[in-house]
């Protein structure tokens, strides 16, 4: 053995001790994330009227944070997480959760879906909670909790996690 391979060795070790740190942390974040996203207290925003919508016309309203994208839309039937007469007014994001693809040109209204996506193709059912129908996406699509209150419908936390805007950490 040479007298410099101690060193080495020890700088390796330290390395991957290093790595192990990381991917612990990692792991733990992505456990973590998606509890607090549906946690998280957000203000109530107004986003429409509900006697100004039409069935299958989508409207869009940035929330949480500006830069995220949401699409509200009458589907015509009764949806999960729906609000109004008919429980058919719904909200989702319009960020795919595969990798990050906009779908707000993607509305299927007839259908009640979202997709597919201009990327890899995922479909989202909007009366389902937005779960995904094919594709390669395998989480659901963030839906926005609507509530109204008489004539206003208000955005006051979202179900799942937004595909970040990197734009914003650049
Ligand atoms: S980014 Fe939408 S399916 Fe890949």
């Amino acid at each position: 053995m040479h007298a410099h391979d101690e060193p080495a060795c020890q700088l390796r070790r330290d390395f991957l001790l290093a790595g192990g740190k990381l991917v612990m942390l990692a792991a733990a974040s992505a456990v973590v994330a998606p509890v607090w996203a549906q946690r998280a207290g957000h203000a109530p925003l107004a986003v429409a009227r509900l006697s100004a919508l039409k069935l299958g016309e989508p409207s869009y309203f940035e929330y949480p944070q500006a830069g995220d994208l949401n699409m509200l839309v009458k589907l015509g039937v009764a949806a999960g997480g729906g609000i109004g007469p008919q429980v058919d007014v719904v909200a989702f994001s319009t960020r795919c959760t595969h990798l990050g693809a906009k779908l707000q040109d993607a509305l299927q209204a007839g259908m009640q879906v979202l997709g597919p996506c201009p990327r890899h193709l995922t479909t989202f059912d909007l009366s389902r909670h937005g779960v995904v129908i094919t594709g390669h996406a395998t989480a659901s699509l963030p839906q926005v909790v609507l509530e109204l209150d008489g004539d206003e419908i208000r955005a006051v936390g979202m179900q799942g996690l937004v595909y970040p805007d990197r734009s914003r950490h650049v």
